[in-house]
């Protein structure tokens, strides 16, 4: 019996209408958003890929478990039910709600850090690196050389380069150093793992000089599984074992459940030090709420805790990483050029190699991500020219950014293998006519984060 390249873990109970509108609505749509994908209705989409956070789909498991959330506004069950599960996964002692992600950063750092602070990171995600800073603290980012090589199939791209950990140490001194972070995976460069080697090796160096190490956890169990199918002496321990092994290394964590906590909204901090738990609380008070529901209604931290024990199942990892890498291999098979190898949340199309006629001021990235909703009605994100260029301040002259990349961000449980097999058929037929794609050319940016409110038009032919 052939097999098909992945198989869907769950049966559908509940339904969403998508649309599939025609090229001509598509393209009167794109026009009256001015090309930028944020602006159009997300009714307007067919397929959206734009982010794989607090999209996903909840199980019939976790609704039922909202029904038993308990409101009370202090000490309420559900609190404990989500404690438990996040105990009994990490093992920190003290565990905080938070509404999401950033609001653990943006407790953690002001609590731990001061001014003239370093943070060293494999890679501070946007949120993390904009609330260190703050905090009055320099976040750095210390990848390893065989991240900055797009095509490259290392299998651990995400790793921290552990010389230059033990350089920073001896240039700034551990006294300057509070924490230092390792986000699993690794946003950068599409969900790329971090080894358990190199979060032992990581570790040793901050024992050695006294320094806490703190996880960015949010998509905890699909570097677990990571680790389990690419990593010497994992293939028989359990995602949930490999899980604790790697928190067990770590003196604390932040998470945005959206990721890997299966649920629409939530997050977490986690530390073993009373004095940070106890200021990290207080702060939560002033802008979250109560420690016993952070900032979350008491039937989010029930769904919260049911996602944490269904995410590492090991039939729900296999399908998830595999359902990304077909997608990533099937393009890339036809020639499409992406990061390499394929993380676990997302493919990254390298549009710079994928339309070279385009110079990087005619942003070769949101030109693609325009192209793949005018053919198919998908929806991504360009990340690139557009989120880390800008105008020269002196010339007003438009500095491109390193890389500009195209993110196909998979929701968890959402879409089916015949909505992969439509997404790959649309970026192909993109691709078979990528000489004919024409560049773009702002019309209005802010100043600030222009990628959500940039205006463009489409270059002619000949620019
Ligand atoms: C690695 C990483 N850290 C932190 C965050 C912030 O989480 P949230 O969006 O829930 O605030 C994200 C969100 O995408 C992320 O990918």
């Amino acid at each position: 019996m052939s097999m098909p390249p992945f198989l869907e873990p769950f049966r559908i109970k509940s339904v969403e209408p998508i649309r599939r509108m025609t090229r001509e609505e598509r393209g009167r749509l794109l026009e009256k958003a001015g090309f930028n994908l944020f602006l159009l209705d997300a009714d307007d989409v067919f397929i959206d890929l734009l982010t794989d956070s607090g999209t996903g789909a909840m199980s019939a498991g976790q609704w039922s478990a909202i029904m038993n959330g308990d409101e009370a506004y202090a000490g309420a069950s559900s609190f404990r039910r989500f404690r438990d599960a996040v105990e009994s996964i990490t093992g920190f002692r003290h565990v905080i709600p938070v509404h999401q992600g950033r609001a653990a950063e943006r407790i953690l750092f002001p609590v731990t850090c001061k001014r003239g602070s370093v943070v060293p990171s494999n890679a501070h995600f946007d949120t993390t690196r904009a609330n260190c800073e703050f905090a009055g603290a320099e976040p750095l980012d210390l990848p390893i050389a065989e991240a900055r090589d797009l095509s490259t199939p290392f299998p651990f791209k995400g790793n921290m380069d552990p010389a230059a950990l033990e350089n920073v140490i001896a240039r700034v001194g551990s006294s300057r150093i509070p924490l230092v972070m390792l986000t699993v995976t690794n946003n950068f460069g599409g969900g790329q793992p971090v080894s358990m080697a190199n979060i032992k090796a990581v570790k040793a160096i901050c024992s050695r000089y006294g320094i806490p190490l703190y996880l960015d956890a949010c998509r905890f169990a699909e570097n677990a599984y990571f680790i389990k199918v690419r990593e010497h002496g994992y293939a028989d321990r359990t995602p949930r074992e490999i899980a604790r092994e790697m928190f067990d290394c770590a003196d604390g964590c932040t998470m945005s459940a959206k990721k890997d906590g299966l649920v629409n909204i939530g997050g977490l901090l986690c530390t073993n030090d009373d004095a940070i738990a106890r200021a990290a609380k207080d702060l939560l008070i002033l802008g979250e709420g109560y420690p016993t529901y952070g900032g979350l209604a008491g039937r989010d931290l029930d769904a919260i805790a049911v996602g944490l024990n269904e995410v590492l199942e090991a039939e729900y990892l296999e399908y998830r990483v595999a359902s990304t890498a077909y997608l990533g291999n099937t393009i890339a098979a036809a020639g499409v050029p992406i990061v390499q190898p394929p993380g676990g949340h997302a493919v990254y199309i390298d549009a710079r190699a994928f339309l070279p006629h385009l110079p990087p001021t005619q942003f070769p990235g949101s030109a693609l991500a325009v192209e793949l909703y005018l053919e198919g009605g998908i929806r991504c994100f360009e990340i690139g020219t557009l989120i880390f260029g800008g105008p020269d301040p002196a010339s007003g002259v438009e500095q491109p950014a390193p890389m500009d990349l195209v993110r196909l961000a998979l929701p968890r449980r959402v879409y089916t293998q015949s909505h992969m097999e439509y997404v790959i058929e649309t970026v192909l037929a993109v691709w078979r006519r990528r000489e004919r794609i024409r560049g773009l050319e702002l019309t209005y940016q802010a100043a600030r984060l222009r990628h959500f409110t940039a205006q463009f038009r489409r270059l002619a032919a000949s620019a």
